[in-house]
């Protein structure tokens, strides 16, 4: 086979204690250094030193990241008749905040020590990852479990209550009638619009809005690389029902969640639901249950899913006058609608593509690394590479392939390396297909597609190249 470089597969999987569930990947600075390495992930303002919470997406990062809202979008409004987008403003009307609850209870439990004084945030510290909401409240908490500063050991003050919002002024004057907030959730612009998005749309219940954005939080630990940040983005749906079909229509959006990650890539050992105890629920909750991943740190919310019943609606008529009643023209009813809300995010979505599609083999007694991406949410799809970039015939065909390519898809032409090293180096950041120009392709017009994950090969005339890899992408999609 010309242009073939066969290559012989054995799986290294990371170990575990019996009964675990293990991460993809046993250590978390793999992929740190993979996305730094490779240019999925930088830290922000790094020549300064780097700022905390904060992460910029460099070529390959962004790719992946757009591609992850894309599939989202995709899910939950193109394939759907009942549900629309919306971009709502970041900065909103500080009413709003108000009113919906996060000026006054949009806080986590703070404790700071008294010598070193560090602050942390107090169901993180060793020892009360497990508290219960009303025991994180209990100001002798602390002294009770004996906690102390994991830095030096230092005596830990009581909890206090730490607003996450991040506070602005609007406008040349910095006065508390100039404040307003970053969002800290997409959610509300899509509430303060639900009576334009209705009637604009015409839309009966039940249907949906769907935003992706970014929002802030003024996070007391932010960490574990892009899992928490300060600065990051969600993507928030909230569906709008009758009040008494609320209960059922949170059941059927739980396993929807679900099957999306898995039906792009993430495995289901690596899932799970976690209800919230009653206690824990956020103020305006009154059923929530998280998609939980297990992160190399642990089984993490991935995703939650929310049943807001008509807390948001009749509090913002309420605070605004503004009636923002449904009327139902079936049964005739005037009634405010009850909220069903899936919230994640395409930072901790990407982070988890990335962890869960890691993969560490040994070829040929070399390791080979590679991220067995679904194809949609890859970079690129497919680089296209020359066998002998000294032959200007080849270079030549490989750029006409690259630029056909690139009319329906990302395609990347790479010749810094010899063939091996090309096909490590697409492996590693998840390019499904390698397009291989050789000598014999000058005679035969034929190219060879090569498989990430099978390492297979085909050889496929040039002009049918376009056409075999839509094909590859359409099956990848079932
Ligand atoms: N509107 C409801 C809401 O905001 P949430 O559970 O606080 O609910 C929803 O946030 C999702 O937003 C999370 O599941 C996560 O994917 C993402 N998210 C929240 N805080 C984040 C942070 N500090 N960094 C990265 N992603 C975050």
């Amino acid at each position: 086979m010309a242009g073939a470089h066969s290559e012989v597969l054995v799986t290294v999987s990371p170990s575990t204690e019996p009964n675990e569930v293990a991460p993809a990947v046993a250590a978390l600075d793999t992929i740190v250094s993979l996305a730094k390495r490779r240019g999925f992930v930088f830290p922000s303002s790094e020549i300064y030193g780097g700022i905390n919470a904060v992460w910029d997406y460099g070529p390959l990062g962004v790719e992946l990241k757009n591609n992850v809202k894309r599939a989202w979008w995709k899910a939950m409004v193109q394939e759907r008749d009942d549900i629309v987008g919306l971009d709502a403003g970041i900065l909103m009307h500080p009413q709003v905040w108000i009113t919906s609850g996060h000026v006054g209870s949009f806080s986590d439990p703070l404790v700071e020590c008294g010598t070193c004084r560090r602050r942390y945030r107090l169901d993180e510290l060793p020892g009360a990852e497990s508290l219960s909401a009303t025991e994180l409240r209990d100001e002798g908490i602390v002294e009770r479990l004996g906690l102390k500063c994991p830095n030096d050991g230092g005596p830990l003050s009581p909890p206090r209550r730490f607003n996450l919002m991040f506070e602005t002024h609007m406008g040349p004057v910095q006065d508390d009638a100039s404040v307003v907030y970053l969002r800290p959730e997409t959610a509300q612009g899509s509430y303060v619009n639900f009576k334009n998005v209705q009637q604009s749309t015409r839309k009966k219940l039940p249907f949906g809005i769907a935003q992706v954005g970014k929002s802030f939080r003024n996070e007391i630990s932010p960490g574990n690389f892009v899992f928490r940040m300060r600065e990051f983005e969600q993507m928030e749906m909230q569906y709008f029902v009758r009040p008494d079909a609320a209960a059922q229509v949170f059941e059927e959006w739980l396993p929807r969640r679900w099957d999306w990650y898995t039906r792009y890539g993430v495995s289901a050992s690596r899932l799970r639901f976690r209800e919230h105890a009653p206690d824990e629920l956020a103020h305006y909750a009154k059923k929530a249950v998280d998609v939980e991943y297990r992160f190399p740190f642990g089984w993490k919310e991935l995703e939650g899913i929310h049943n807001r019943g008509d807390f948001d609606l009749s509090r913002h008529s309420e605070a605004s006058g503004e009636s923002l009643e449904y009327f139902d023209p079936a049964t005739e009813e005037h009634f405010i609608p009850w909220i069903v809300e899936t919230a994640g995010g395409p930072d901790r979505a990407a982070f988890t593509f990335l962890i869960d599609s890691y993969r560490e083999e040994e070829v040929r007694g070399e390791t080979r690394v590679s991220l067995a991406l679904h194809p949609d949410l890859a970079p690129y799809k497919v680089a296209v590479l020359p066998l002998l970039k000294k032959r200007p015939e080849i270079v030549s065909l490989c750029h006409a392939i690259r630029d056909d390519l690139k009319r329906d898809l990302m395609a990347v032409y790479d010749d810094t390396a010899a063939i091996g090293k090309l096909y490590r180096r697409q492996d590693e950041i998840g390019t499904p297909w390698c397009v291989t120009v050789d000598v014999d392709s000058l005679e035969d017009g034929a190219v060879t597609i090569r498989d990430r994950d099978s390492m297979t090969q085909e050889r496929v005339p040039v002009e049918g190249v376009r056409r075999a890899i839509i094909d590859r992408m359409e099956t990848a999609r079932g």
